[in-house]
């Protein structure tokens, strides 16, 4: 897997170079479509025999690099976990913290499901075995604050500030947990609590299945722990007529794909091997990596490399001239 960093990390900046001149300008579909399309021209241009085991794109009916697809101009089976833009609605509406993300992975590794919504739960390596989603949200943060010996009011969660989350949120406040709640992206919330000095101690929320793959991949290259379950579309966003036919239509995906709807999937379970890459290229600047600038010499870029068998995590600051 080692060989493809380079190719892998090229792949995401591409995709979020071809993303970012149209910062700002209010369509999230055209956004995805261009990264889209540069990733796709990266991808196959790289020596693997890669397939999309997990992508986005059905959600917001954007353009896709759909899942099933096979990439790569030959070589080793490759999983491949993507988001092309890790918050369109960021870029878009020129706000922070959107970045173009990609995961590989030994072919057979990745949880293999469709784009609909997952509930996650991640945690740092000090805390590692001390969650269980089948237990109320409470009882997990009573259980990290104790293996890491902190009162609750010390303890940091951060989840999406979507409706969804907002009985959550109000659990977690009268516990005296602290609560972040961010627009969008949790797959850099999940690497943020998941880092060394601990910017959060607990990630929980409910988002994109794509996205909880991506974050699983690289929970586990930095030892971590994550428990996730998959969960359809009305329980996500409540229940309406139009929202149980694509409820119904993801079950029926569910099957196809041989994963179960409300069962909770263990790190292990979401990436089986350790020997992973993930790269996350800043498109907007934020919390995890710089933003795309442009300098006198051509433009910058910031990339963040996790690989799980080397254990390292890289930041490249790459001039494209
Ligand atoms: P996209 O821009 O790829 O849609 O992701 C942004 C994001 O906030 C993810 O981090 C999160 O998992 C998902 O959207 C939540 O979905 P929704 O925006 O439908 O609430």
């Amino acid at each position: 897997m080692n060989s493809l960093a380079w190719p892998l990390i090229r792949t995401t900046e591409q995709a979020a170079l071809a993303a970012w001149p149209q910062t700002g300008c209010g369509d999230k579909n055209a956004i995805d479509g261009l990264a889209v399309a540069a990733m796709r021209q990266a991808l196959n241009d790289i020596p693997m025999q890669g397939r999309i085991v997990i992508g986005e794109g059905e959600i917001d009916k954007a353009p896709m690099l759909y899942i099933g697809e096979e990439v790569g101009s030959g070589g080793p089976g490759v999983d491949i976990a993507v988001d092309p833009i890790e918050g369109t609605r960021m870029v878009a509406m020129g706000q922070s913290n959107a970045l173009a993300v990609m995961a590989f992975a030994p072919a057979g590794s990745l949880l293999h499901a469709p784009d609909m919504y997952m509930k996650k739960l991640v945690v740092n390596r000090k805390a590692r075995g001390a969650i269980n989603l089948s237990l109320s949200l409470s009882d997990n943060l009573r259980n990290v604050a104790r293996v890491l010996g902190k009162p609750l009011h010390e303890l940091k969660m951060v989840t999406l500030d979507k409706p969804r989350s907002q009985s959550a949120i109000e659990e977690a406040s009268a516990l005296g947990v602290k609560v972040f709640a961010l627009p969008d992206g949790d797959v850099a919330a999940s690497v943020l609590t998941c880092q060394p000095d601990n910017v959060f101690d607990v990630m929980y929320t409910v988002g994109g299945a794509p996205e909880g793959v991506i974050s699983a991949c690289a929970v586990r290259a930095m030892k971590g722990d994550m428990q996730a379950e998959l969960i359809d579309f009305c329980e996500a966003k409540g229940e309406s007529d139009a929202h149980r036919r694509i409820a119904t239509d993801e079950r029926r995906r569910c099957v196809e794909m041989d994963v179960v709807v409300n069962q909770v999937y263990t790190l292990n379970e979401l990436v089986s091997s350790q020997d992973i890459l993930l790269s996350a290229t800043g498109v907007t600047g934020g919390d995890l990596l710089q933003g795309i600038s442009r300098t006198n010499e051509g433009v910058r870029t910031h990339t963040m490399l996790i690989n799980g068998t080397d254990r390292t995590c890289n930041i490249i600051n790459s001039l494209h001239s």
